[in-house]
């Protein structure tokens, strides 16, 4: 596999600048060698326990859908880079490596017995960087947090009902919500010069009788809020009052940027708001896990809990759990060290796109390694609306975002994301992963601000 795709890795390292050691380097940990994967890993404790993030780590080759799909399917070998769905560019924490090799030793692969101190690593790491308090009995292990939500999804929302969503908000719950025959209600935020916030009341308005279920998505995707106690406490007392049950999806919750703060739904005091939600965790988005399949709830509602669980059917595998064991439990150096770097990445996109693209206007977000661009001005110069009116036929409509998206990709040889898919208010937006090398996302960020000169 790393041979058939060798051409593309050594483009890609020659456009992002990478010195012939480096080169070697990320060559001699993408040839998968374990031996290779055990001395890189032992060559960062070398360094001082400084983790490297500014090496363009190439993922080209490795079936990854932010780079591989983007390159199949756009036909482009040249891509600058995938910033498309919501996983990382850089080598991950070397514990992870360490502790699969060590696993990889022992060369039989039946039945797991999840082990006791896996739920322990998940409360610990929620006690120690959430001050969360978390009963382990109420910890339910899933592969995701889509099959997590589908579950509770499946046990509270009969197909047919209605499911609130603050939108923009995260594609992948459309897909959840097809998946369970539920209808999405999408309540759109306000956003007022470049913020979003909840409109309470429009919120309120959106519950009907048949609506059961209210997705937090916190922080948020795609537009990075943090929502904050008192929004929470809100929504919380909304949802209780109408009998509608929360599912928080806090997967991003581990992203936050200087001066912000993150808040568990389940830290809230109100103990009746929270006896009326159930949370969704993973360590997946912050160390690049999401192909591990391992993700987790929790509920301080028994009743809830025990619904929830009976639609969850969980098959763990031994390497995944053996991974995110390992993060949660020698990970945090890394993620420490990564915060600050991610958090400056915003800020470069924020200056570079103020100073170069006079055609995208965007705001840094609270958290998350995601950028939401208002490209209003692009698809109207390009003509985004017709063209995507001109191709959209019976049965496929093709959006202006997806015009814009198309239009990126052939004339930056950069991939983004369509807001159109992210609901009512995506509209006139794109979607941008920042998780890359600063390299790699200065050259993104030339490419597509040469690109819109043109136009
Ligand atoms: C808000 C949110 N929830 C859930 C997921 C997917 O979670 P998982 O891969 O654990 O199913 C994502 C992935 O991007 C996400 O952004």
């Amino acid at each position: 596999m790393a041979q058939k795709h060798d051409l593309n890795r050594r483009s890609f390292l020659k456009r992002a600048g990478i010195t012939a050691f480096a080169a070697g380097a990320a060559s001699a940990v993408g040839s998968g060698s374990l031996t290779a994967v055990v001395a890189a890993a032992a060559a960062d404790v070398a360094t001082g326990g400084k983790f490297d993030f500014d090496t363009p780590y190439s993922r080209v080759g490795t079936d990854s859908v932010k780079w591989d799909q983007q390159i199949r399917s756009y036909k482009q070998p040249n891509l600058i880079a995938g910033m498309g769905i919501a996983d990382q560019d850089f080598r991950a924490a070397p514990c992870i490596a360490q502790a699969l090799a060590e696993r990889c030793k022992h060369e039989n692969w039946g039945y797991l017995d999840m082990p006791k101190d896996y739920i322990e690593a998940i409360v610990a790491w929620n006690k120690k960087r959430y001050n969360l308090d978390i009963d382990p009995e109420t910890v339910v292990l899933t592969t995701g947090v889509h099959p997590g939500l589908i579950s509770a999804l499946r046990a509270f929302a009969p197909p047919g009902s209605k499911v609130l969503l603050n939108t923009p908000t995260y594609n992948g719950f459309y897909g959840d919500l097809r998946y369970t025959g539920t209808i999405p209600e999408d309540v759109p935020m306000r956003l007022v010069n470049g913020r979003y916030s909840i409109d309470f009341d429009e919120f309120e308005h959106h519950i009907s009788r048949d609506t059961n279920v209210y997705i937090l998505c916190n922080p948020q995707n795609p537009t990075g809020n943090h929502w904050s106690p008192e929004d929470l406490t809100r929504i919380g007392e909304i949802c209780l009052r109408r009998r509608v049950l929360v599912l928080a999806d806090e997967i991003h919750c581990d992203f936050v940027n200087k001066g912000q703060k993150y808040t568990p739904f389940a830290s809230l005091p109100n103990k009746d708001i929270v006896n009326n939600s159930i949370t969704f965790k993973a360590a997946s988005k912050s160390f690049s896990l999401a192909a591990m399949k391992n993700a987790w709830y929790f509920s301080t509602n028994p009743d809830l809990l025990s619904k929830a669980r009976a639609m969850n059917r969980a098959d763990i595998t031994t390497l995944g759990m053996v991974a995110n064991k390992a993060v949660l439990t020698q990970g945090a150096d890394w993620l420490d060290q990564l915060l600050p770097y991610i958090d400056a990445n915003h800020d470069l996109v924020d200056s570079y796109i103020r100073a170069n693209m006079p055609l995208v206007k965007t705001v840094k977000p609270q958290g998350t390694y995601l950028s939401w661009l208002d490209i209003s001005a692009v698809a109207d110069r390009i003509g985004a609306k017709q063209k995507a009116a001109s191709m959209s036929k019976a049965g496929r409509m093709v959006s202006p975002e997806t015009v814009v998206q198309d239009w990126f990709a052939d004339n930056a040889k950069v991939a983004l994301n369509a807001g159109s898919s992210y609901g009512t208010g995506g509209e006139n937006h794109m979607r941008m992963n920042i998780a890359t090398s600063r390299k790699t996302l200065q050259a993104a960020l030339e490419s597509m601000s040469m690109a819109l000169k043109k136009i």
